[in-house]
């Protein structure tokens, strides 16, 4: 390797364009994944907690899909909220429940969208938890497991292009891979929310998806942030059981797990940059204490360099409509 003289690192930093030639990473809106949580309210209502989201009706929500499609971000996110809970989510799994119809009519409305279902219980229970309770008040794995796969066929007959498990049962994604397949729909993909950490990060979520837990918390479900080798066997498995992308959440705090699962399984992964990330950004960006767009794209830069395929973000409209400025 020669050294410097011989070398000078600053040659190729000297103009933008020369930077531009030897940039090792980019990012693309056809990457990112926007989050849409549909209400039956009519109208828009703003979350406080994330500024610059918003609960939609059917019918905005169809127009927000219209216009992240025209920005070219690649894929939405949906969440709902239902009309009313109950102990056994059964909003989630209804032929006409709130994502179901926000799918239909935005399948009716765009060409040319992915459209991504979140599937959990948590949204759709009274009790706030990802699966059913035992008497106990633990969450049951395996009876929950055929709501979920209920719900993830429900939201394919609606029309959704991928289905995202964010539950964290033990052998969900096989169990939702058997009941697609069963049901003709062998060739909708499965991006699961596999290594997913009990984090504090999601709180502004909560407010957002009305799906605060009414007691206790999900560290029974979700990982503990000190490990990075059970988040590869959690990959690993869902791999196994049929996952096509596999997710990292949070992002920022976990690139050296995004980084591993992305160099030792090869597959597909998307980061969720989660509520309380976005969250963090926006307010430190109001109080005028950091430049917002440049954080913002050093932020998205630091997931892709991780190793993320695909980012789930907030963020997604202000980002893309960011680069096509930039263009
Ligand atoms: C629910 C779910 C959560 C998020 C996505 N799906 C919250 C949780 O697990 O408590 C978090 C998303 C975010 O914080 O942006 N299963
Ligand atoms: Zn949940």
């Amino acid at each position: 390797m020669a050294g410097f003289p011989t070398y000078r690192a600053r040659r190729m930093r000297r103009t933008g364009r020369l930077r531009e030639m030897v940039r090792e990473t980019s990012i693309d809106p056809a990457d990112f994944v926007a989050p849409l949580f549909v209400t039956y309210k009519d109208g828009r209502h703003p979350v406080e907690a994330m500024p610059g989201v918003e609960q939609l009706s059917l019918q905005a929500v169809a127009e927000e899909a219209g216009r992240l499609q025209s920005l070219g971000v690649g894929a939405v996110l949906l969440f709902g909220i239902p009309e009313s809970k109950d102990a056994q989510g059964s909003g989630a799994y209804a032929a006409d429940g709130i994502v179901q119809k926000a799918v239909r009519t935005i399948k009716e409305t765009t060409d040319d969208l992915v459209v991504i279902t979140d599937v959990c219980l948590c949204e759709y229970t009274d009790h706030g938890h990802c699966g059913l309770l035992t008497a106990e008040g633990e969450v049951d794995n395996d009876p929950t497991l055929q709501l979920l796969a209920r719900s993830a066929v429900s939201h394919a007959e609606a029309g959704a292009d991928i289905v995202a498990p964010s539950d964290m049962m033990d052998g969900r994604v096989g169990a939702i891979r058997a009941a697609l397949d069963a049901s003709g729909f062998a060739h909708t993909p499965i991006m699961s929310y596999a290594v997913k950490y009990a984090s504090a990060y999601y709180g502004p979520f909560r407010e957002a998806a009305d799906s605060a837990p009414q007691f206790g918390d999900r560290k029974a479900y979700q990982m503990d942030p000190a490990n990075v080798a059970e988040g590869l066997r959690e990959a690993w498995l869902d791999i196994e059981e049929g996952a096509d992308i596999v997710m990292v959440k949070p992002a920022v705090p976990y690139l050296d797990v995004i980084s591993r699962v992305k160099r030792e399984t090869g597959h597909p992964v998307a980061a969720y940059h989660v509520s309380g990330e976005y969250s963090m950004l926006k307010a430190a960006a109001e109080r005028g204490w950091i430049d917002e767009e440049r954080v913002l794209l050093e932020t998205m830069l630091s997931i892709r360099r991780a190793g993320a395929d695909l980012i789930i973000t907030y963020y997604a409209g202000q980002l893309a409509t960011l680069l096509g400025d930039r263009k």
